[in-house]
């Protein structure tokens, strides 16, 4: 049976048992708890804990499941891996033990055609339950049938939720598989005695403190390992050998070119190319992004240990998206999740490789140091800052790190190193508090306590009539301000919307009989639900008690609505044009204009920003409703509404409806349709981050004027050109290459220029004269090596630079005698080429290189000198 045929058949016979099959959920779980999705049952748990009712009482799924905490041992076994696929079947409080004992045999046995004589099952060391089952019902033999510890059979899925006792069915492949050793038996950590199943019978609630409570209900899961059965049924004894894995190992050893099945650490490194290979592509498809925590980590750690393997292999090109399209072509039909987001698979692995591969290098050298050296000082520790160093500058995960020092029977201060991520950590909070707005702190919450919230009726209406609660100066509370004093002001009731989730506070006037007496020049909601405004008193003062009409600038925050709400139909259409993985991590809300910020792997191309721009428009010229309306926190996410990732949101939310067509969980003020927006003009995209992109718009009449503004300077630039401005572009280039050949003629006639500080002629190591300098100006190889010939002399040699249209173009060249005295014009230029970004070589007598980096030319030059020993 090949992989699909088995998935069929295990999920066929559970539902002859009265199952219903049910798709695998996503590897990012819906549970805080956990990271990933690491097993069948993590979808059930609020059914197992009776919080969820599915209509049936069984279940069958084949799952796809994520597990990194024997990551150290994947690659090094034939049964272990990152990702693997789980099939199981489960009872919410319907049958139990018997049943579940019973169709495990019946289906390992009867369906697949097993050898009976092979299997041995295992149970927790007091379930004597189980093992009467076994025994009795089942009928296999009692000397088959061996207890273990907590360790192997007490299952749970994280350190609190549904658990309980587990029985497992192991498959003997024999002894001439595994360690051979006479105390091989199930458990034993070589590969001989096969787990292929583990049913649990669920029956606790653990809690934090580690207590049981029983379940509502007793209940059934079990896993099987598709991988596992597969190599059973397939005859081979590693889950490398079977049909799915087999295949991608195929393109390992094409990329690497080498084979595998020779033995050692070539294997491992296939291995653990063929295994991170699957759980980066489905993680990816999933919507998980390379990034330094949570599960964007897990990802980084796998891609990044996989890369350090091909390199191992010898393989310095990239890898990954191509053993991803592997993965692709033989799992795709299974999960189209994987077909679908494939150009997404590719972008993130080849910019995460690139990403990775360009510190690789120099991070191993620097670890080659670091570990030699604590040799050196007879240390077996490599110091948590250096380990620290390698994470911040390299991009090593520690794992990683700590991974490369065993293998030199090493191991890394890991105290020392957290400690370090610590003070980053502190540094980076520092940071953002010095950004936070000054409003004074303590007073406002105990003026929260006193009077409660502010009530916002900014909805609704622009002005609201209300009661001065509270006044501030320079963080006191007073009774009174006086004119042209700074001061910070309470209201009970408020049109203002208080500064958050991105959208600036709105400002307007205080105004007691139509005369004002307060200028908001800002808001902002120091706590929770309190609006506080601030700004300076105008005449007549502001007094606790006084009545005063608030009204905000209205067409200030007509802008802000706009923008508000094009945020929103900007990040449905980027979503529609790059792929789910997009998602909102910041936002700038402002009358002038937008900003949004979300996650992406790549700059945008223009092709890619035309399209949500047009994209966007469209959706607003369709003159759609927008609608709020507030639910509760749990109905909308059912009902799929977007929310922020990592926002912590109370019960309950408001909901923000654009049409049909986009719905997001927000307290901001918005159009009323979507043609108010007028148009919407992508300003800018860049990049602020590993995998984080923003672009900037503008919406409306700021559209309008920036269009305005750019048919102007083009006029501007049509009539200094004497042209039209459909010529304009034209009229550049042709211009350009008429600029480009007179700079030429003027350059060959002008000659190549040396920076005369930078010319020095020195004698080196070797006795003879050495010429090394870089040119001022832009001069082209055939210059570079006329000049070389000239300074070079009878005797001498000479190391030169120069910069031509961003490119650095090197030279040494060295005379018979020179030569003859050690010097190396290959020697020079490999050692110059990686400062300036590039390579080259070359021969004793005459060598060139190149590079892209022309910041490093200094440093190159010099590096010459040294290596050259000139004075
Ligand atoms: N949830 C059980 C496991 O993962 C079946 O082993």
């Amino acid at each position: 049976m090949d992989s699909a045929e088995i998935r069929e058949s295990f999920l066929k016979y559970f539902e002859s048992k009265g199952s219903v099959r049910r798709p695998s959920s996503s590897l990012i779980p819906d549970d805080p708890s956990l990271l990933l999705t690491t097993a069948g049952m993590v979808q059930f748990k609020p059914v197992f804990l009776g919080v969820t009712d599915l209509g049936s009482t069984r279940a069958t799924t084949c799952q796809k499941c994520v597990r990194t905490t024997d990551i150290d041992i994947i690659g090094t076994t034939g049964r272990h891996h990152s990702f693997f696929e789980m099939l199981g079947n489960f009872s919410f409080g319907d049958y139990f033990k018997s049943e579940a004992c019973a169709w495990a045999y019946e289906y390992s046995v009867s369906v697949l055609g097993l050898d009976p004589d092979r299997l041995w099952y295992s149970i927790y060391e007091d379930d004597d339950e189980a093992r009467a089952i076994w025994r009795d019902e089942v009928g296999v033999p009692a000397e088959r049938i061996v207890r273990m510890g907590a360790k192997d059979n007490f299952w749970a899925a994280g350190p609190t939720g549904p658990c309980g006792p587990c029985s497992e069915l192991y498959y003997d492949q024999g002894a001439g598989v595994g360690c051979g050793l006479d105390t091989c038996a199930p458990g034993c950590d070589c590969d001989r005695f096969l787990e292929y199943w583990n049913l649990v019978f669920m029956q606790f609630d653990r809690a934090e403190d580690g207590t049981l409570t029983p379940l509502p209900k007793q209940n059934i899961d079990t896993g099987m390992g598709l991988e596992r059965m597969a190599s059973i049924l397939q005859g081979v004894t590693s889950n490398y050998e079977t049909d799915i894995l087999r295949g991608i190992m195929t393109k390992a050893e094409e990329l690497t070119g080498i084979t595998y099945g020779g033995g050692g650490r070539p294997d491992t490194s296939l291995r653990i190319l063929t295994d991170h290979a699957r759980a980066v592509t489905f993680m990816i498809a999933d919507g998980i992004l390379p990034s330094n925590e949570g599960r964007g980590y897990v990802l980084r750690r796998l891609l990044r240990r996989a890369v350090r393997h091909a390199r191992l292999l010898g393989r310095e090109e990239p890898v990954m998206s191509t053993l991803a399209e592997a993965v692709i072509e033989r799992m795709g039909e299974a999960y189209p999740e994987i077909v679908e987001h494939r150009e997404l698979i590719r972008g993130i692995t080849d910019s995460e490789e690139q990403r990775f591969g360009a510190t690789l290098r120099q991070g191993l050298a620097f670890l080659e140091r670091e570990v030699a050296a604590a040799q050196e000082a007879s240390s077996a520790v490599l110091d948590g800052r250096k380990a620290f160093a390698l994470h911040d500058t390299y991009g090593f995960p520690v794992e990683l790190t700590s991974e490369i020092v065993a293998e030199a029977g090493m191991t890394v201060d890991m105290d020392a190193f957290t400690a370090e991520m610590e003070a980053q950590r502190e540094r980076g909070r520092a940071a953002v508090k010095d950004e936070s707005w000054a409003v004074s702190g303590g007073v406002f919450s105990e003026i929260a306590a006193g009077i409660g919230g502010t009530d916002f009726v900014g909805y609704e209406t622009d002005e609201a009539d209300a009661t001065v609660l509270a006044v501030v100066v320079d963080g006191v509370r007073v009774e009174r301000a006086e004119a042209g004093s700074a001061a910070e002001v309470v209201l009970d009731t408020t049109p203002f919307y208080g500064e958050q989730g991105g959208q600036v506070g709105d400002t307007g006037t205080l105004s007691v009989a139509g005369a004002p007496v307060f200028e908001v020049a800002g808001t902002a909601l120091p706590v929770p639900g309190l609006t506080v405004h601030v700004g300076t008193v105008a005449d007549g003062g502001i007094a606790v008690g006084d009545t005063v009409q608030a009204a905000i600038d209205q067409p200030r925050r007509e802008r802000i609505r706009r923008n508000h709400t094009a945020t929103h139909v900007l990040h449905w259409a980027l979503r529609r044009v790059l792929g789910d993985h997009v998602k909102q991590s910041g936002s700038l809300v402002a009358p002038e204009r937008l900003r949004f910020d979300f996650t992406h792997f790549e700059a945008l191309t223009a092709e890619q920003l035309a399209k949500v721009e047009r994209l966007a428009n469209t959706k607003i010229m369709e003159d759609h409703p927008v609608r709020a309306y507030e639910t509760s926190l749990a109905s909308a996410r059912e009902a799929g509404v977007t929310a922020l990732f990592g926002e912590k949101y109370g019960e309950f939310v408001r909901v923000l409806e654009v049409g049909a067509f986009s719905k997001e969980l927000c307290g901001g003020t918005h159009v009323g349709r979507t043609t108010e927006m007028g148009l919407v003009k992508i300003v800018s995209e860049g990049g602020v981050g590993a995998n984080l992109r923003r672009i900037e718009a503008v919406t409306s009449f700021d559209a309008y004027e920036l269009v305005l503004a750019e048919e102007a300077v083009l006029a501007e630039t049509a009539a200094a050109l004497k042209s039209r401005p459909a010529e304009v572009a034209e009229k550049v280039v042709a211009l350009q290459a008429r600029l480009k050949t007179a700079e030429q003629a003027a350059r060959s006639s002008a000659g190549p220029r040396f920076d005369r500080d930078h010319l020095k002629l020195v004698s080196a190591e070797g006795g003879y004269p050495l010429s090394y300098g870089r040119f001022l100006n832009d001069v082209p190889a055939d210059v570079v090596r006329e000049e070389a010939d000239k300074l070079r002399g009878e005797d001498g040699a000479v190391v030169l630079a120069s910069e031509a249209d961003g490119r650095v173009l090197l030279l040494a060249s060295g005379s018979p005698a020179a030569v003859a005295a050690g010097f190396d014009a290959g020697a020079v230029i490999r050692e110059m080429a990686p400062l300036v970004g590039g390579r080259g070589g070359g021969k004793p007598a005459m060598a060139q290189g190149g590079g892209d980096d022309p910041a490093g030319i200094e440093a190159a030059l010099e590096a010459a000198r040294a290596l050259l020993g000139a004075e």
